[in-house]
Order: structure tokens, then sequence, then C-alpha cells
């Protein structure tokens, strides 16, 4: 189902791990199956490049590989650069997924988006504009990683009182 560059980045994962100087952490789930990725970026902040980068991914082998693969495509390069990366170009980068895989790459591209995120809201406490958080509602960009519930939960409330 993998080809041979999958199956060495799944079994030989490149930074995986924590990073305890990491200044921006990222996670993010993938809704469609329920598997979680966090990664760790020490960014300098003089020139915003990404010196070091690791991640835990709890799920597949695709999950694994892609998130191995996007830490190898992130280093080194500036916070601009890192967030043009998208799932595609992981998935290329590997030699492609199968189809029924691809999915698990988005974990890859959202996993940096999130930390980058991150990243502006320790630093500045809001997002630049044009950047939002992956996958997450709207007040204040996702950062704090709880709104979406709580609006989950207000929409069932309301819905209730319609009814
Ligand atoms: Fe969940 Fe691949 S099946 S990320």
């Amino acid at each position: 189902m993998y080809n041979q560059k999958v199956v060495d980045y799944f079994m030989n994962p490149r930074n995986a791990g924590k990073l305890d100087d990491a200044n921006a952490i990222g996670e993010v789930g993938n809704p469609t199956c329920g598997d979680v990725m966090k990664i760790y970026l020490k960014i300098n902040p003089e020139t915003e490049v990404i010196e070091d980068i690791r991640f835990e991914t709890f799920g597949c082998a695709a999950a694994i590989a892609t998130s191995s693969m996007v830490t190898e495509l992130a280093k080194g390069k500036t916070i601009a650069e890192a967030l043009k990366i998208n799932n595609k170009d992981v998935a290329d980068a590997l030699g492609g997924l199968p189809p029924v895989k691809l999915h698990c790459s988005l974990l890859a591209q959202e996993g940096i988006q999130a930390a980058v995120a991150d990243y502006y809201m320790r630093k500045d406490g809001k997002l630049p504009e044009g950047l939002t958080f992956p996958g997450n509602c709207t007040a204040c960009g996702g950062a704090c990683g709880g709104h979406e519930e709580e609006e989950e939960e207000r929409f069932v409330s309301e819905d209730h009182r319609v009814a």
C-alpha cells in the first residue's frame, strides 16, 4: 500500500519527540479519524527562522510519515516559507500517498499553521492579518483551543430552545 519512502519515514521517523526549548507548539486533530499531532518549533525571534522542530503524532503510518517529512521540509525555513507548505507538498516529498490516505497529510500542514499561530499569540497576543488557526473558531482565531466546543454547545442549546 505504501511506497518504500513512506515506510522508511514511518519506521525511522525524523525529528520525533518533544522539544524542551520550543517557543511555539501546535496541536491539531484529524476529524476524519481522531488522530492527533503535536508539533514543537524553536523560532529565532530576530530572523523568524525555524531553527529546530520536533513532532509527536498519535496516528496511522501515513500520519507519522507525513509529520516526519514536514519537520524536514520546515526546518531552516522562515515562518512565511513554512506556512506555504501544503499537504500535497508533503505527500509529494514522500513520493505520493495512496488516495485514501491523503487526508492524513493534512495534519502535517495544519500542525505547522497551528504552531505558527501559537508563536504569534505568545508574542503579540493576536494573530497577524490573514492568518487563521486551522480548524477552529473565528472568535480568537482559535488559539485558545476551546471556543469551538463552546460554540457547539451554544448551538445545541439554541436548537433546543427552538424545539
Ligand atoms: Fe488518521 Fe491517517 S487515518 S491520520
